[in-house]
């Protein structure tokens, strides 16, 4: 039998989270076609996988690569084995938006007025298609989006109009295939909308089988709130629930996690509720200068009067300059930073959960970003599973693949099976770890050695190969509520 492509004697990770196994991959035309001991076949190209494990490629099931996927290398996701993200997350979509100036914080994480040039939902996914991505992407519509053009005053409650006319932003996006619906509730556009406001536009993508991801009011003195007003949400709109970016944060609520995740998990009995998690101690937004309060270190990422900030302490900036934290924050306004204001034992012990998929929440167009850009997938490989233990590798694999396979109705990927996408990533388990770091932020990952979209290789020898053949997907079934 003579295959497209035969890769030879990895060990196979299949996205399931059952053991490794020595096996062959058939992959024909884009898809895998066989598994198991391929002894008698050929292959056009043949890869040797010795030594390496062969798994599903990653999916980055948190990202902000809506625009990073029209005109990017995402070289940042592909660089470590992640073969499809998930884009419009806590509220932030760069469709359906074509604003009227600068975007307001925390919209311009995506970029400016010319970034946001989308009428609708499917001339967005339409541009995708005629530029292909380096990797797939599968598409949020977001609260914070259809707010900032919809709701006139963004510090009350959205009035009847306003919501039937964010309601129908949703239902386009649906319509062209979106996979759900977030928000960013903590975020200033988006503090005056209360639980009846988010309720009714949920709603809204509950006929086509669309979930919930949310970035919650409160990850602090409010966390298990929050999370309750969560999972009120998915049930009262009858949707699927993703809760964002799981965390305490603020010294004072260090541990709080130990709550929160019982919650979840007591809930998941009657509502389909799963999270996601990135495995460092610190956030990244933009500078909010009346959230300092809870952060021991606040590391400036990017201003636009002050572009010399980036990769600065505030509090040095602030010294130097003879001010408070507070007004400095103030002066260097558009700008992003990141917090130190997690615990390590919190971000373990989400880690842990088995609910938890990885998403890196990157921000892909900051000049100097948090190391979570390049560095989130090989480092829960390589540091916590590999070298602390928390969890199997199999284990760490089926998070990153087969869960948000399952948990965004995503059949045909996430898995090594016949019949499946050939998304795959080549990695060695003894080497993999992330590079990047607070000092080198923009450094790739060791140990990846090969990733393929639909068949194709996309990273390949430490570089990324110019290939572009992934997709804009569009949701392929309904996700169920319960
Ligand atoms: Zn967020
Ligand atoms: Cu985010």
């Amino acid at each position: 039998m003579r295959h497209d492509l035969v890769i030879r004697g990895g060990t196979v990770m299949d996205g399931t989270g059952s053991p490794g196994c020595r096996a062959d991959v058939a992959v024909d035309s884009g898809r895998i076609t066989e598994v198991g001991a391929l002894d008698e076949a050929s292959g056009e190209q043949e890869i040797d996988a010795r030594g390496l494990v062969v798994a599903p490629g990653f999916i980055d099931v948190h990202t902000h690569d809506d625009r990073a996927l029209l005109d990017g290398d995402m070289a940042a996701k592909a660089s470590q084995g992640v073969t499809t993200v998930v884009a419009g997350n806590c509220g932030i979509s760069l469709a359906p938006f074509r604003p009227d100036g600068r975007p307001p914080p925390p919209m311009d994480l995506l970029g400016g007025e010319s970034d946001y040039r989308f009428p609708t939902f499917a001339s967005y996914l339409e541009a995708l298609d005629s530029r292909r991505p380096v990797v797939n992407g599968l598409f949020l519509v977001g609260h914070q989006t259809l707010r900032v053009q919809h709701v006139e005053d963004l510090g009350r409650p959205a009035n009847y109009a306003e919501i039937a006319a964010m309601r129908a932003g949703v239902e386009q996006a649906m319509q062209a295939g979106a996979v759900g619906f977030s928000t960013g509730l903590f975020y200033p556009p988006s503090r005056a909308a209360p639980t009846d406001e988010v309720v009714a536009l949920t709603e809204a993508a509950a006929p086509y089988g669309g979930l919930y991801a949310t970035h919650m009011r409160d990850e602090g003195a409010f966390l298990e709130e929050s999370v309750e007003e969560s999972l009120e949400i998915g049930r009262r709109a009858g949707v699927a629930v993703v809760l964002s970016h799981h965390k305490a944060s603020g010294a004072a609520h260090h541990g709080k996690t130990a709550r929160s995740l019982p919650i979840v998990e007591a809930a998941a009995a009657g509502q389909q509720v799963s999270l996601d998690v990135y495995p460092y101690a610190m956030s990244s937004t933009v500078l909010l200068p009346d959230r300092l309060a809870d952060s021991e270190r606040v590391l400036i990422t990017w201003s636009d009067p002050h572009p010399e900030a980036a990769g600065r302490d505030l509090s040095d900036i602030a010294a130097e300059h003879g001010v408070t934290d507070e007004e400095m924050a103030l002066r260097l306004l558009p700008a992003g930073a990141i917090y130190f204001a997690m615990s390590e034992e919190d971000v373990q012990r989400v880690l842990r959960f088995p609910r938890a998929m990885i998403g890196s929440d990157g921000i892909p167009h900051d000049p100097r970003p948090h190391p979570r850009l390049w560095g989130t997938f090989p480092r829960v490989l390589g540091h916590y599973s590999r070298e602390l233990g928390l969890m199997p590798l199999e284990e760490a694999v089926r998070r990153m693949t087969g869960l948000p396979a399952d948990r965004f109705g995503l059949d045909g990927r996430g898995v090594v099976a016949p019949g499946a996408a050939a998304d795959l990533c080549l990695f060695d388990p003894e080497t993999v770890i992330d590079r990047a770091s607070f000092e080198n932020p923009m450094a790739p990952a060791d140990g990846i050695r090969m990733v393929l979209v639909d068949g194709e290789a996309v990273w390949a020898d430490g570089a990324p190969t110019g290939a572009r053949p992934g997709r804009a997907l569009r949701r392929e079934r309904p996700i169920p509520a319960r």
